[in-house]
């Protein structure tokens, strides 16, 4: 059954349009990417979904409820959750502090939200720097605290807003063996990335959106190979920088 369906969502700002009549369905415990060039509207899609913005037209379906135009807090609550694009922790709260403020909004387990915090760090490997503050953090273990504090919530859907972009190479495979340790818990996964190595290894399934518009869908083979994507997108080197892990795209944040 699908956890996760969007049906003809739209989004305009003035005259741009970001999103433009964009369906799709995840089914539970699927891991999706969402690819596609700078500007072609992945994450005004994903703060559609996670109610950060409402759509002018279409539907956002949750477990067959619609949430459209549910605040992020209850759509947090039912379940669904996204990291930001562009990480900013409480610079003066310690990474416990930082988690615990997910797993207080989310609130959705009977855990105090100290000891769901905990676990969250444990889980991504921050429990040593559970007492100290951010700026102390690389930016691959930034990235890290953003995945903790969305685990604190104690979702089932999670959404991540490129959190491999701007890593070497060991904290690329850090994330990408957090974001398996996630799905292999049944959890569902729908993530952005530029580094389609990273997304392209963990994906049972990829989106393409390109200027507005979902131009394709597939498994990682297809997509790779799919000539409008090529085009689009991936560049005639497609085959080269996966291999070596390059990023796609212009790579702007
Ligand atoms: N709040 C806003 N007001 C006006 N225009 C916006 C707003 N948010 C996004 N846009 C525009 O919508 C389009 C899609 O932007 P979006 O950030 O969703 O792209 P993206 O696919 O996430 O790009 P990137 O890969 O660079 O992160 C862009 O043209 C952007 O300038
Ligand atoms: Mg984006």
């Amino acid at each position: 059954m699908a956890v996760l369906e969007g049906e003809h969502l739209t989004k305009r700002f003035g005259g741009i349009v970001a999103v433009d009549d964009v369906s799709f369905s995840i089914e539970r415990g699927e891991t999706v990417g969402l690819i596609g060039p700078n500007g072609a509207g992945k994450s005004t899609l994903f703060r559609l979904i996670s109610g950060v913005q409402e759509p002018n037209e279409g539907t956002v379906y949750l477990d067959g409820e619609d949430i459209t135009g549910m605040s992020p807090h209850e759509i947090c609550h039912r379940g669904l959750v996204r990291t930001h694009q562009i990480v900013h922790p409480f610079e003066n709260l310690t990474l416990v502090e930082n988690a615990a403020v997910g797993a207080e909004f989310g609130g959705r387990s009977s855990k105090n939200a100290e000891e769901r915090a905990y676990e969250a760090l444990e889980f991504v490997g921050l429990e040593e720097m559970a007492h100290t503050t951010p700026n102390e953090l690389s930016v691959g273990a930034l990235k890290r605290l953003e995945i903790a504090r969305t685990l604190a919530t104690d979702p089932e859907v999670l959404l991540f807003d490129e959190v491999a972009g701007g890593l070497d190479t060991e904290e690329t495979e850090a994330i990408v063996g957090l974001i398996r340790d996630i799905a292999d818990r049944g959890k569902t996964v729908f993530l952005i990335d530029h580094v389609m190595r990273a997304l392209m290894s963990v994906s049972d399934r990829v989106l393409v959106l390109d200027n507005a518009n979902l131009i394709a869908t597939g498994t990682p083979d297809e997509i790779q190979n799919n000539q409008r994507v090529i085009e689009a997108y991936l560049g005639e080197n497609a085959g080269d920088a996966i291999d070596d892990g390059a990023s796609a795209g212009a790579g702007a944040d």
